[in-house]
C-alpha cells in the first residue's frame, strides 16, 4: 500500500464521526443478511470446524463493524442449537478477525465488545459450559497484501470497502504535466478515456492482488460474501463522488482552492460494473462466482431511521424544505465521515465546514432534479477445489 493515499474514516463517536454517520451502510449490510447467512451456513454446515474462523475487511468503527459478525453467529447457532453439537456438549466456537487500515479506530470497536459478548451469552441455552465461545480480535493491516496464514479462514466478509483503490492510478497526468482529469476528482461522462482507463487498470490489479491474497488464506471449502459500491458501466452513472467535485470547482472559481490543487487531486475509488467484477474474478480464477446480485440505495435510503436525531434549527421556511435540507445534510454528514480525514489532507481543515456546507447544497440540488443512488454489487465466491 502506497503511504498515505487511503486514509481511513473518522474515527470516535462525536457527531461527525463514522460511527454515528453510516447509517446508509448499516442498511445496505442488512439488505445482504441473507446471503451472508446462507454462505456462512453452508461453510459450517460442510466443513463442521472445531473453530470457525471469519473475517471482516474494511470494517471500520461504530455499530457495523460487528453487525455482520453478529448475523452469522445468530445464523449458525439457531441452525446448530438443537443438533448433535449442543448435544455433544461442546459448546460452538468462532474466531472472529476484524480488518481495517491501522490507522482505523480499533478502540471504540473494542469498547463495544462486552455489549456484543453479553448478546452472544444469551443466546446460549442451559448451563455455562453450552455458551457458544466467540473470540473478536483486530487484523489491522491492508487487505491488498496478506493479513493470515494458508489455509486458516472459512469466511470473508467485505461490505462498501473494496471501492477503495490501493493508490491513485498511475497515468491520470500527461507526459507535460497536464492534468487529465483536471475538474474532476473521480470518473465522470466528462473524464477522457486514458482516464476511465487508469481507473480500471488500478482496480483490476489490485482486485486481482486480493482474490490472490485471499485464495491463499481461505480453507478448501470456504467462500465469501463480498459487496462493492458499484456502477452500471464504467462512467455513465452520477457517481457522488462527481457532486463532490463540483462543490470544490465552485471553490476554485471562488479563489478559495487554487486551482492546481484540486487538479492534481484525484481519489483512490473505483465503482466497477458487474461484467468488469466478473472478468476480474474469471480470470484470476481462484474463485467461482456463485452468484452476483445488484441492488440500488437512494443516496438518503438511511435517512427516515436518523430523522429523530437530526437538529431542525436551520434557516429554511417550510416544512417541505426543512426535510430536503435535512436530506441533502444526511448525505452530506455521511460523505464528511468518509472524506474529511483525505479531504483535509489535500485542501487543509479550514475549508472542511465551507465544503461539506457547499456540498449539501449540490446534493439537494441533484436530489431534486436526477436520479440519484448507489449501485450495490454482492459477489459470493467459493474457492476453486485444487
Ligand atoms: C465505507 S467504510 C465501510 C465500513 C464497514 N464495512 C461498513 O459497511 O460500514 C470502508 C472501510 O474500508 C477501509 N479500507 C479501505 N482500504 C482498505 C485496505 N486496503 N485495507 C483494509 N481496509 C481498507 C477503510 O479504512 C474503511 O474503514
Amino acid at each position: 500500500m502506497e503511504a498515505e493515499q487511503v486514509f481511513p474514516m473518522k474515527g470516535g463517536v462525536g457527531n461527525s464521526s463514522y460511527a454515528k454517520n453510516s447509517s446508509l451502510q448499516k442498511m445496505v449490510i442488512s439488505k445482504v443478511r441473507a446471503t451472508v447467512e446462507e454462505a456462512a451456513l453452508e461453510v459450517y454446515c460442510n466443513i463442521f470446524p472445531d473453530c470457525m474462523r471469519i473475517a471482516d475487511l474494511g470494517c471500520s468503527s461504530g455499530p457495523n463493524s460487528l453487525a455482520p459478525t453478529s448475523y452469522i453467529l445468530d445464523a449458525i447457532i439457531s441452525q446448530c442449537s438443537n443438533q448433535m453439537i449442543m448435544k455433544k456438549k461442546k459448546p460452538l466456537t468462532f474466531q472472529v478477525f476484524l480488518n481495517d487500515l491501522p490507522g482505523n479506530d480499533f478502540n471504540t470497536v473494542f469498547q463495544s465488545l462486552s455489549t456484543f459478548y453479553e448478546r452472544l451469552q444469551n443466546n446460549g441455552k442451559g448451563d455455562k459450559f453450552d455458551h457458544p465461545l466467540c473470540f473478536v480480535m483486530a487484523m489491522p493491516g491492508s487487505f491488498y497484501g496478506r493479513l493470515f496464514p494458508n489455509n486458516f479462514i472459512h469466511f470473508f466478509h467485505s461490505s462498501y470497502s473494496l471501492q477503495w483503490l490501493s493508490k491513485v492510478p498511475k497515468g491520470l497526468v500527461s507526459e507535460t504535466g497536464e492534468a487529465h482529469n483536471k475538474d474532476n476528482i473521480y470518473v465522470t461522462k466528462a473524464s477522457p478515456n486514458v482516464v476511465v482507463k487508469a481507473y480500471f487498470s488500478q482496480f483490476q490489479e489490485d482486485f486481482t492482488y486480493f482474490l490472490r491474497c485471499r485464495s491463499e488464506e481461505i480453507i478448501i471449502g470456504g467462500s465469501m460474501v463480498l459487496t462493492i459500491l458499484g456502477s452500471i458501466t464504467s462512467n455513465d452513472h452520477k457517481h457522488v463522488l462527481e457532486v463532490v467535485g463540483r462543490a470544490l470547482n465552485d471553490m476554485v472559481s471562488e479563489g478559495i482552492i487554487e486551482e492546481k490543487c484540486l487538479a492534481s487531486f484525484n481519489m483512490p475509488v473505483y465503482s466497477p460494473n458487474a461484467k468488469e467484477l466478473r472478468k476480474v474474478v474469471e480470470e484470476e480464477g481462484s474463485f467461482e462466482l456463485h452468484k452476483l446480485e445488484k441492488f440500488k440505495v437512494t443516496w438518503d435510503a438511511g435517512f427516515n431511521e436518523e430523522k429523530g436525531k437530526i437538529n431542525n434549527s436551520i434557516n429554511v421556511d417550510d416544512d417541505d424544505n426543512i426535510d430536503k435540507y435535512n436530506r441533502g445534510k444526511y448525505v452530506s454528514d455521511y460523505m464528511r465521515a468518509i472524506l474529511e480525514p483525505i479531504m483535509m489532507k489535500q485542501f487543509g481543515e479550514k475549508i472542511m465546514d465551507d465544503l461539506f456546507e457547499r456540498f449539501t447544497h449540490t446534493i439537494i440540488e441533484s436530489m431534486a432534479n436526477e436520479n440519484c443512488h448507489n449501485i450495490n454489487l454482492v459477489i459470493y465466491l467459493i474457492k476453486n477445489q485444487g
